[in-house]
């Protein structure tokens, strides 16, 4: 099971100073030196965080996978066939959240989302689409061309007791069902630590995209170590 860190909150730190460190695309080679088998960033439209200088970068540095988090927007679709990452996750976007709080609108947006998918594929790359444990989801993302899924792990992640067994249960059916339709499926947001496990577990899932917490942990031990712990809990399973 593949492991992709999410640098997007190395870059907060920094914007939090607007100054240079820490820098994200230094954070990334040393997660690949821990054990990553990937990179994300999510470049927002508002850059936040991320800034378009750090995608350029992280595209000249970083040679195993780097995927893209964007909104099906013109300008970021540009950016995209511009600087070729090997795959893009699309996700929804609104400017208030604190981060990417439900997967893709699938009825509402089917239409933009199939158009940019076929724009990003003639042009090589992957394209994965972040999703709420719906079936109903899963078959459209296969209907509109998708690549991949990401399953969206936000409700498993902080539900508590039977909640949480119900909601894994939901991520199962999913990853299951994607499966099935020849999909590749992928699960993350509010993995953490003590939570991966479950998710982990999971038969078919082709890879796990974390930032918080692995970020988190790497202020206090380093991320090449933060990297490594969080591998040997997914290579466990
Ligand atoms: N996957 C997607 C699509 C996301 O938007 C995010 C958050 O940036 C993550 C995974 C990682 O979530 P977390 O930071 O909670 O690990």
């Amino acid at each position: 099971m593949l492991l992709g860190v999410n640098v997007d909150h190395v870059a907060t730190v920094r914007e939090a100073r607007k100054t240079f460190e820490p820098d994200p695309v230094m954070a990334a080679t040393l997660a690949i030196l821990g054990g990553a088998d990937g990179i994300t960033i999510h470049l927002r439209e508002d850059r936040r965080h991320a800034k378009d200088r750090d995608l350029r970068l992280l595209r000249e540095v970083v040679h195993c996978e780097l995927n893209l988090e964007m909104a099906a927007t013109k300008e970021m679709i540009r950016i995209a066939l511009d600087v070729k990452p090997d795959m893009v996750t699309l996700v929804p976007e609104k400017r208030q959240e604190l981060t990417t709080e439900g997967g893709l609108d699938m009825v509402g947006q089917k239409k933009v989302l199939k158009e940019t998918i076929k724009k990003l594929q003639d042009s090589g790359i992957s394209v994965s689409l972040f999703i709420n444990p719906n079936i109903m989801d899963v078959d459209i993302s296969k209907e509109i061309g998708a690549d991949m899924v990401e399953i969206h792990t936000g409700l498993y992640a902080n539900a508590k007791g039977k909640k949480q067994g119900k909601e894994l249960h939901r991520v199962i059916e999913a990853v299951k069902v994607a499966n099935k339709l020849g999909l590749f499926a992928n699960a993350g947001h509010g993995l953490n630590y003590f939570n991966v496990k479950s998710i982990a577990a999971i038969e078919g899932i082709r890879g796990l995209y974390i930032g918080h917490s692995i970020i988190s942990r790497a202020i206090l031990v380093g991320i090449e170590r933060a990297v490594r712990e969080m591998k040997g809990l997914i290579r466990g399973y």
